[in-house]
């Protein structure tokens, strides 16, 4: 860890030490036991599942892949312990002793065995939690109240707010991320398939599935109207229209979530990817301290609306393409949410800090941000016009859908542009373009 992050991170502690004894003060707790989760394996298998270790320790400790540690605080004055693995293994890599200037700020305690950290929790006096998954040794789970549910929305609310070295990492995250975008979008104009672009990416990003903070959607063509495609193909399509990437990278188990869609001619489908790019940027530029985030996705509708009129799609008013549910059927997935060491991280539905609910609106089910944006958030703002023929289905017959605007476009598959913004006290500051602009 550089010196510049080595002092941010040693505000961040401070603030997770203030954040987490004020919340256990007012649950009425005395510590808190935060395990990282132990290896998972496949069923009837020896294969261990890939270990992603438990958000709440990864907020502490840049050990985002770390098994069968723990961190606990104490409500009182005395240094957060850190409990790191090492078992005595000859097959696998043992973890190193944390020697990083962010080590200091923990006493570090290193166990041979998951079960050791018995000793090391056995003199904690007074109300514990436990946060963890069900893999935590049953001396953990044992020794306090699991997941209490005040204690975890108190935390989930304040996570909204991320710290400077939070947010630092995740501006590297996105340096590192558009490395591989901009190799992505090379191999695309070289005409390579999905899976090879998919290699490109990793290769330029230094990444690949381990590290990745989610499976990469690389998508080609027709492809790009499938939200969630990950299935690659190993062989280029015979014409390689369009190109949907959405991919991130990580840092220290800090995420960046960016698309990108590009046409490989200079053609209608380009035109159309522009606008939304613009439509985008307004969107991020509204994206400002104090805005409702429901507003922000309903005003993004109406900007669709809009766009759907002037570019022929809809016949019908951009008021009425809104009303009738047009946009939503170009248009099936939230404005965005909030990222960290999630990707999509914690109390986006999240009504105030005792964990009432704030539930997206009825029509809009897929919303994952509902609060008002506070400046320190960091947020995606993702809007997408795609052609998916199911959610199209509904309206086959009516006169106000363009279908043969429609079935030019379904070749190209669909659109997404995603960054992701730090909301700050005067303004946004975009880490995704931020990056683009500089590599
Ligand atoms: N890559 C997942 C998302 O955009 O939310
Ligand atoms: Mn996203
Ligand atoms: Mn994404």
């Amino acid at each position: 860890m550089d010196q510049a992050l080595a002092t941010l991170y040693s505000d961040h502690i401070d603030t997770m030490l203030q954040r987490h004894r004020m919340a256990l003060q007012e649950q009425g707790f005395d510590w808190l036991i935060i395990h990282s989760g132990l290896l998972r394996y496949e069923f009837l298998d020896d294969r261990p599942v890939a270990h992603v270790a438990n958000p709440h320790f990864r907020t502490w400790v840049p050990l985002p892949d770390h098994a069968g540690g723990a961190v606990i605080v104490g409500v009182t004055d005395s240094a957060p312990r850190l409990v790191f693995l090492q078992p005595r293994d000859y097959w696998h890599e043992v973890p190193a002793t944390p020697a990083e200037a962010w080590a200091r700020h923990f006493d570090l305690r290193a166990i041979a065995a998951s079960d050791d950290i018995v000793s090391h929790i056995a003199d904690l006096e007074g109300r514990v939690a436990v946060i963890s998954d069900t893999t935590a040794p049953a001396s953990v789970l044992d020794a306090g109240e699991h997941n209490p549910q005040g204690l975890i929305a108190h935390l989930h609310w304040q996570r909204a707010v991320k710290t400077g070295y939070e947010i630092e990492c995740m501006r590297r995250a996105n340096a590192i991320a558009v490395r591989g975008h901009r190799a992505a979008e090379q191999a695309f104009r070289d005409g390579a398939s999905e899976f090879d672009i998919h290699i490109a990416y990793c290769k330029a990003c230094g990444q690949d599935t381990n590290t990745l903070p989610y499976d990469n959607i690389v998508a080609l063509n027709e492809h790009g109207a499938i939200l969630h495609y990950t299935a690659r193909e190993n062989h280029a399509p015979a014409e390689s229209r369009a190109f949907l990437i959405d991919a991130g990278a990580s840092y220290n188990g800090y995420a960046a979530d960016i698309t990108r869609t590009y046409s490989r001619a200079d053609d209608d489908f380009a035109a159309l990817i522009a606008l939304m790019d613009e439509l985008q940027l307004q969107i991020c530029a509204d994206a400002t301290a104090g805005t409702d985030y429901v507003s922000l996705h309903r005003q993004t509708h109406d900007r669709l609306g809009l766009l759907l009129e002037d570019q022929g799609l809809v016949k019908c008013s951009a008021e009425a393409a809104v009303a009738q549910g047009y946009t939503r059927a170009f248009f099936p997935h939230g404005l965005g949410h909030y990222i960290g060491t999630q990707v999509h991280d914690v109390g986006g539905h999240q009504a105030n800090i005792g964990g009432d609910e704030q539930p997206p609106p009825p029509d809009h089910p897929f919303l994952r941000l509902t609060r008002e944006l506070e400046a320190g958030a960091v947020c995606t703002i993702e809007p997408g016009l795609y052609i998916i023929d199911m959610l199209l289905e509904p309206y086959a017959r009516h006169a106000d859908l363009d279908w043969a605007a429609i079935d030019r476009l379904r070749p190209y598959g669909g659109i997404r542009i995603e960054d992701d913004i730090h909301v700050t006290s005067n303004g946004v500051e975009n880490l995704t373009r931020d990056q683009f602009a500089a590599y």
